[in-house]
């Protein structure tokens, strides 16, 4: 099945309840929350009391994806904020602190994944793929939302959906940037299964339809 996870980082701020609640109407899967720290990206967005206020607001699993070095630091705080699904770069840290980071947000019953930036290769997940439940593929450079979609991507994307389903056929194949009702049928022909969509989705007026065209593309 094709999930849709709308990145709010599109979103109109001032009224995100309301926003979320129309993303959930329309038949998003999951909440996708970009939290950027200045530091990892070039770029500041969101963070725990956002995530907490939103937490209180929707039903929906909140898919954090974390662009902040050192993300260790943070994963129990983010967890108990209300993620749903924590994600951790593999490029913010030592691969023995981001097995720690996901250790500790397993511990707290959270489903877990690891990212990569587009200059990371595709080996760079095996170490993590046996204890995630999703491998995130970023097909843009993190840090800003409405960049054009990375077609030299799709090659990796298929690499890593043939170790999915080698070494834990349970885990979940998503992307990140640039994805709309153009680029969607190249990433599920590639063997993505989550999609995430900001500009695509919150940019249009009618989201069910942005969020149905991207799914059905
Ligand atoms: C970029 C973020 C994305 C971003 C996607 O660093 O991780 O989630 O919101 O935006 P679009 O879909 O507009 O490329
Ligand atoms: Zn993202």
């Amino acid at each position: 099945m094709i999930k849709v996870a709308p990145s709010i980082l599109s979103a109109d701020f001032s009224r995100l309840g309301a926003e979320v609640e129309d993303i959930r109407l329309g038949g998003a899967d999951y909440v996708h929350f970009d939290v950027m720290d200045g530091c990892f990206v070039p770029n500041i967005s969101i963070g725990i009391p956002v995530l907490k206020s939103l937490r209180k607001a929707t039903s929906m699993p909140i898919d954090v994806h974390l662009m902040i070095r050192e993300p260790v630091r943070y994963a129990e705080a983010f967890c108990r904020a209300g993620a749903d699904l924590v994600n951790f770069h593999v490029e913010a840290d030592s691969e023995e602190k981001i097995l720690e980071a996901i250790g500790i947000a397993r511990e707290l019953g959270k489903k877990t994944g690891v990212t990569v930036k587009p200059n990371t290769p595709a080996e760079a997940v095996l170490p993590f793929l046996p204890l995630v439940g999703l491998i995130l593929v970023m097909t843009v450079e993190p840090g800003f939302g409405g960049q054009h979609f990375m077609h030299d991507m799709l090659p990796k994307i298929a690499t890593i959906r043939g170790y999915i389903d080698e070494k834990n056929p349970d885990c979940e194949l998503e992307v990140d940037g640039g994805i709309d009702p153009e680029t969607s049928p190249l990433v599920k022909a590639a063997g993505a299964n989550v999609l995430v969509a900001g500009s695509a989705v919150f940019n249009r007026a009618d989201r069910a339809l942005a969020i149905r065209e991207i799914r059905n593309a």
